[in-house]
């Protein structure tokens, strides 16, 4: 049989795809001030927004939801996800929430106090604001290599474990009471963790009794980066590996809307037997009842399922392989991205894009809405208008270190040949780059700029 990495499953039911054409796209973008946040999905061709409760499920997905049991509490659908969670994770004690960002707001507020600081390799956008909102402090203390584009080390999102032993020495560790390490890092491009540093991180963290909790969303595809690049782990198995890597961990948070292969839900787990009877009673005030977490019965149904599913390794080869080959068609057409592309995503480098237009007139959302306008591609920018921060004193902007474009893959949703369609719209543009404005923002809102800030071409229309 041929080795040929094909989608590991047959269409069954479809959705019509819309397409419009340039003046329409023109006309959207504009009403929508120029941020694809404001678009309309009946207006987009291929969404590359997001990976996250994007996917598509599986026909043992659907069933499941038919058997979905709506009992207010001890449904037969809680027994089915409590068995799911401790076959691929170990754990014991866990809730389900109505996605990642909620376990992180359960779980933050019960352990971090102000002053605190969490040591993070890089924490995603929500769990440094969930942090932050009880009072503490993120620390990013990922890997050199994780903040360059261009190098190609194997696990770009390890942590530097010299300098958390460092900074735990020096603030002490009744400032620390938990560390977060966010399997595969979203922020840094979706790159993986390998188990060596789990392991070395696991050990000072120990050693000055500082629990280590796990932000799992990807950890299906990081553990197929392991499988594939860790010395010793070439024969394991995807679900050893996860286990492996879920027994270094004393909680994690988890949002099944990615490697849960549900449209909604997430986790809460911890083996802290007193810190588990605080987090039941938060959340019953403001998720629900712990067998529901902010969820039906059917949607526990749908994350029991899937959590299986995405350690399935046809399938993991295929969601990787898919991601690497819209990277590598973008490589092969010049186009500049962060080596190597991560698990869920591909981005690119929006700075070396385009060098013309300054930091201050946005490239990256330049490059995003002009993908929008040219191919009816939606993808985000990750770069000056998510992540500049405003001095209140000086009024000056402190951009961050990169100026990015991320083109997410939703998970069997989209075919290689959209794939194709999205190179070739990229790569069409970077033909043509130097004729692509900069914008000016015309409305800028205080937090989290992104969603909701409006701008207008630089020059002329
Ligand atoms: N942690 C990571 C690493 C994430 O990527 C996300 C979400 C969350 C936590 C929060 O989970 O959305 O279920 O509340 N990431 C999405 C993204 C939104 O587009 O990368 P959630």
């Amino acid at each position: 049989m041929s080795d040929y990495v094909f989608e590991p499953f047959k269409i069954k039911s479809v959705e019509r795809i819309p397409i419009l054409t340039r003046d329409e796209r023109a006309a959207r973008l504009k009403a929508a001030g120029y941020n694809v946040f404001n678009l309309a999905s009946q207006d987009v061709t291929v969404d590359l927004l997001t990976d996250s409760g994007t996917g598509a499920m599986s026909q043992e997905q659907w069933s499941a939801v038919m058997r979905g049991d709506e009992a207010y509490a001890g449904a037969r659908s809680f027994q089915r996800l409590a068995e799911t969670v401790h076959d691929v994770f170990g754990f014991e004690h866990f809730v389900p929430t109505h996605q990642g960002r909620a376990a992180e707001n359960v779980l933050f507020p019960l352990t971090v106090k102000p002053g605190d600081i969490i040591p993070t390799n890089q924490p995603f956008d929500t769990t440094q604001a969930n942090i932050e909102a009880a009072g503490g402090a993120a620390m990013e203390l990922v890997i050199e290599e994780g903040v360059d584009p261009t190098s190609h080390h194997p696990f770009k999102g390890n942590i530097d474990v010299e300098r958390l032993a460092a900074l735990l020495d020096d603030v002490g560790t009744e400032r620390a009471p938990l560390a977060v390490i966010t399997i595969t890092n979203n922020t840094g491009g979706g790159q993986p963790v390998s188990l060596a540093n789990l392991r070395a991180a696991k050990g000072v963290l120990s050693d000055r009794g500082v629990p280590l909790y796990l932000d799992a969303c990807r950890h299906a595809e990081n553990a197929f980066f392991i499988q594939e690049r860790e010395p010793g782990y070439a024969d394991k198995p995807i679900r050893g590996i996860v286990h492996e890597t879920l027994a270094l961990a004393d909680g994690f948070t988890l949002s099944a809307k990615k490697d849960g292969l549900a449209n909604i839900g997430g986790l809460l787990a911890t083996r802290d037997e007193a810190l588990f009877e605080r987090v039941k009673q938060r959340l019953i005030r403001t998720e629900g009842f712990p067998t529901y977490g902010g969820l039906a019965g059917r949607d526990l149904d749908a994350m029991a399922v899937g959590l299986r599913e995405a350690l399935d390794e046809r399938y993991l080869r295929y969601r990787v392989g898919q991601v690497r080959y819209l990277a590598g068609r973008l490589t092969e057409g010049g186009v500049p991205i962060v080596e190597p592309p991560g698990g869920h995503a591909v981005y690119v480098d929006a700075a070396r894009f385009l060098p013309h237009i300054a930091r201050d007139e946005f490239p990256g959302q330049a490059l995003a809405t002009s993908l929008y306008l040219e191919g009816g591609v939606r993808c985000i920018e990750i770069g000056g208008v998510a992540f500049g921060k405003i001095d209140p004193q000086s009024g000056e902007t402190h951009w961050p270190g990169l100026e990015l474009v991320r083109l997410a893959v939703p998970r069997r949703v989209y075919t290689q040949s959209h794939l194709d369609y999205v190179a070739d719209t990229v790569i069409e543009l970077y033909g043509r780059r130097d004729g692509v404005r900069g914008l000016r923002m015309t409305y800028a809102p205080e937090v989290l700029r992104h969603f909701t800030a409006r701008f207008e071409p630089v020059r002329g229309d």
